[in-house]
Parts: C-alpha cells; structure tokens; sequence
C-alpha cells in the first residue's frame, strides 16, 4: 500500500503557528513520524505540502494510479475551495480528509468543509494522531 499525505496552506507553519492549537512539532517531524510508522507496518507514505491551491489540485489528479490512497488536510482550503473538491471528485481513488483541530469547537466559518461530502470520510481533533488514524483507516 501506498499513501499520499497532502498538507495544505498554512500547514508548513505547523510547529510555530498557534502551538496551542497545532501543537510544537514541525510538519517535517510530523512526516517523519508518518513515514516511520508506515514503515514499521509494511506500507509507505510520501508526503508533500504547498499553500497553492493549484499545486494540491495536480497532486491529487496526478496520484491516480501511482497511491492507494489520500490522507489531505487542506487547511484553511477546506473552507472554500471548490477547486480541490472537484479534484477529488474527478479521481476514483479514496480521500479521506484531515484536521489537526476539532474544527467544530472553533470559529462558525470553520463548521463548514466543501471537501466532506466527495471524501471517504474526515477524522479530526486528535493532533498530529488524526493523519495517523486518516492512513489506519485505510488499512481496516
Ligand atoms: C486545520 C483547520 C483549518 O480550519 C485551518 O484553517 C488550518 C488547519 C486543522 O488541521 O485543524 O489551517 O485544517
């Protein structure tokens, strides 16, 4: 099996933006963890970050046939990026979408994801563990 890990806009500051919320650790540490455990359990990760919209919509169109799967935490692209949900809705291979957050215990706008309804599913609110859930759920 292999995942592509998808962060979105904002993710690379993860580790020095709003460490309450995101936590201490880099995107870079958390990859490494991913990417350790995937290892650990016969499977591999490749991961890639980029705060244009653009760029995450060629990277999913672009994953049919190479991954088995998409872990994508968009960030605040979730909120209204049609773009990326019409990629997701364009390629057969399964999404399943991710926050670091409980985004239903912050501000109202972020209630809201335009990506839900075309991903397999969304699991959030566990830390850096919700990508870590996001690749075992494609194991189950
Ligand atoms: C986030 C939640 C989004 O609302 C926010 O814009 C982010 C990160 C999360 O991981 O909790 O950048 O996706």
């Amino acid at each position: 099996m292999k995942l592509l890990i998808l962060n979105g806009v904002n993710l690379n500051l993860t580790g020095k933006r709003e460490k309450d919320v995101y936590g201490v650790e880099t995107l870079d540490d958390i990859n490494r963890e991913l990417q350790a455990h995937a290892k650990k359990n016969g499977y591999s990760v490749d991961c890639f970050q980029s705060n244009l919209e653009g760029e995450l919509c060629t990277q999913i169109q672009n994953a049919e046939g190479k991954y088995d799967g998409i872990v994508l935490n968009a960030g605040a692209f979730t909120h209204y990026s049609l773009a990326i949900r019409d990629a997701i809705a364009a390629v057969s291979l399964p999404v399943v979408e991710v926050h670091m957050s409980n985004v239903h215990a912050r501000e109202e706008f972020r209630e809201k994801s335009v990506l839900t309804e075309v991903c397999k599913g969304e699991i959030l609110g566990f830390g850096k563990n919700s990508y870590l859930l996001a690749m075992e759920s494609f194991r189950l």
